[in-house]
């Protein structure tokens, strides 16, 4: 450090918040959030955890909803990251008891990667792109994330609710290899098809994510 002041926004390379450098207020924030996150993705571990697959950086576990007490813990404080980080406020889950929620496990010990998939029987395909109404400016459309979906209903098996991979961890295809556990222990016994998993309500992370996964 020659002395020089830092200015303008600055990433956090533990937890990942961008904050002001020279702001009282985020310094306070961050340190608040710093502290709660990296506690919420600790992860301790436990005996009879189910492990569906190991990779050279991390492994992926599923917590049932029979689980222990302590697991099922673990889980509903990464969903309560995630429903933050996604702005979902106090969204039940439709039916807890069909959940099955996996966790990327890095080889430091913490929760990287979440993926919430529900049974269900039928979704509805996006249609291409939303018309534009050019009296709105785009960015604002982008985070409207009204996509228009067909009426016309499709049988599907695996609903994900909600997948996240921790900022610091993105673009190195663990929302992929979570998909691809998903997709192959969902169903005992049956690999299912891409067009047998819908995305509930994406992002516009999430629909770049599942278009590119999917192949649509
Ligand atoms: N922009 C463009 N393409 C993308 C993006 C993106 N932000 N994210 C993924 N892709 C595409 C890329 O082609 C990528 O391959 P590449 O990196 O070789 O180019 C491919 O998808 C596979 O990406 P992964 O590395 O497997 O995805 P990642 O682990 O980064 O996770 C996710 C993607 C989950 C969407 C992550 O960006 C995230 O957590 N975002 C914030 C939370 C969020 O919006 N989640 C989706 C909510 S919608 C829902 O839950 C149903
Ligand atoms: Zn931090």
């Amino acid at each position: 450090d020659a002395g020089q002041k830092h200015f303008g926004p600055i990433t956090c390379k533990s937890c990942g918040m961008i904050y002001t450098a020279n702001s009282p207020e985020d310094a306070v924030q961050h340190t608040q959030y710093h502290r709660r996150f990296l506690e919420g993705i600790k992860y301790v571990g436990w005996k009879k955890e189910h492990v569906l697959a190991e990779y050279w950086d991390g492994k992926i576990i599923v917590i049932l909803p029979d689980d222990p007490k302590y697991a099922i813990k673990k889980a509903e404080d990464v969903r309560e990251i995630v429903d933050n980080e996604l702005g979902f406020k106090q969204v039940a889950l439709s039916c807890p008891s069909k959940s099955k929620i996996y966790m990327f496990v890095s080889t430091e010990k913490k929760v990287v990667g979440c993926l919430i998939a529900e049974q269900i029987k039928q979704a509805f395909k996006v249609l291409s792109e939303p018309v534009l109404d050019e009296s709105i400016n785009h960015e604002i459309q982008e985070h409207h994330r009204a996509w228009c979906c067909s009426t016309k209903p499709e049988s599907a098996i695996c609903g994900v609710s909600r997948v996240w991979v921790f900022s610091l961890y993105r673009r190195k295809g663990i929302a992929s290899r979570m998909l691809d556990t998903v997709r192959n222990t969902f169903i005992y016994g049956s690999f299912l098809n891409k067009d047998e998993i819908a995305f509930s309500d994406p992002t516009p992370d999430g629909k770049l994510f599942a278009t590119t996964y999917c192949g649509t």
